[in-house]
């Protein structure tokens, strides 16, 4: 039986995660406070003592505005226990499967990104999931960076949730035209991961290590924050309880946040289809899936 770490299994992603990799092996899924990403002294023991063969990491540091304030919070999560996790993967020949974000690009490019393009991240956030990508990429081993986009769940805070909350507490929404990626449904992202350790075989760690690198994974298509929210309220399988008479378009400088985001980040996922013959679905139908779950 394949033995599997996840970490982070109560996060938008993880909670999917924790589901979707059950059926697949020996799974042991653990959140803070069990594992306590802060602590590097705890990371080591808790990787040894199961031994795994697969290290899957969900948690992160997300919220944006907030790592402009505690940078330091951010770095400890996104990167010091990234390079950590890897060093241990390393040592026990694991695979190990982390995710990064559209946020390390600047937006600027003008079209999708592709996975070698100029990174240069425009908030702590961003800068602290660069430096993780980084660490990976020094330990070497059998990984596995997939950059993923605008990621939602319907069970914690996430676009999705907030855009359903407010189109039943205000006749008026406010959303912006001009911040344009991929939105990703996080059940899918947890689906096509348990997808790659089916077809890692025996000897996944082997098999990752042929393939190892950056790959972007994300729904398939590109939106507008405006555009997702109209599509979020149009499927709303709970439309009567809609108070929201009018969407309104808004430019990014109109809300002032404490970090800046990327304009434009929607994410080419080419290489991940080529090298494994796996695609998420469009945004479009994701979302319909989402919202009749
Ligand atoms: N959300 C997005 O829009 C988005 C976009 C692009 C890429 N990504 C990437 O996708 C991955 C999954 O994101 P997500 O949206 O699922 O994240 P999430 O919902 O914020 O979940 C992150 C998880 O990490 C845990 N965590 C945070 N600090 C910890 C610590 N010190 N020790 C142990 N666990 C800790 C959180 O626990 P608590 O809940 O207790 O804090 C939570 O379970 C991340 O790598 C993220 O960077 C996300």
């Amino acid at each position: 039986m394949l033995r599997i770490l996840l970490l982070g299994k109560i996060g938008q992603l993880g909670w999917e995660l924790q589901r979707s990799l059950a059926t697949l092996g020996e799974l042991t899924a653990l959140d803070y406070p069990e594992i306590d990403l802060l602590n590097d002294s705890q990371i080591r023991p808790i990787i040894h003592a199961q031994r795994p063969q697969v290290i899957i990491n969900a948690t992160a540091y997300t919220a944006v505005d907030k790592a402009e304030s505690e940078p330091h919070i951010a770095v400890a999560i996104n990167n010091h226990a990234v390079s950590v996790i890897a060093e241990e993967a390393s040592r026990l020949g694991a695979a190990f499967i982390h995710y990064s974000t559209d946020y390390v690009f600047d937006g600027t490019k003008g079209s999708l990104y592709h996975e070698d393009d100029q990174t240069n991240p425009l908030g702590v956030y961003g800068q602290s999931k660069l430096a993780g990508e980084e660490s990976i990429q020094a330990v070497g081993g059998s990984y596995l960076i997939l950059r993923t986009s605008w990621v939602y769940s319907l069970r914690r805070d996430s676009f999705v949730s907030k855009v359903l909350e407010w189109s039943r507490r205000q006749t008026t929404l406010r959303v912006v035209y001009d911040q344009v990626s991929n939105p990703t449904w996080c059940r899918m992202l947890a689906e096509i991961t348990a997808q790659l350790l089916v077809m890692s075989g025996n000897d996944g760690a082997a098999w990752l290590r042929e393939r190892r690198g950056i790959y972007h994974l994300a729904g398939d298509g590109y939106a507008s924050r405006l555009e997702w929210a109209r599509a979020i309220l149009a499927l709303d399988p709970r439309r009567s309880e809609q108070i929201v008479k009018e969407i309104q378009p808004a430019s990014t400088s109109e809300f002032v946040t404490p970090a800046r985001r990327p304009l434009f980040s929607a994410l080419n996922c080419d290489r991940f289809t080529y090298t494994f013959g796996l695609k998420l679905p469009a945004w479009q139908d994701a979302l319909k899936l989402a919202m009749e779950s």
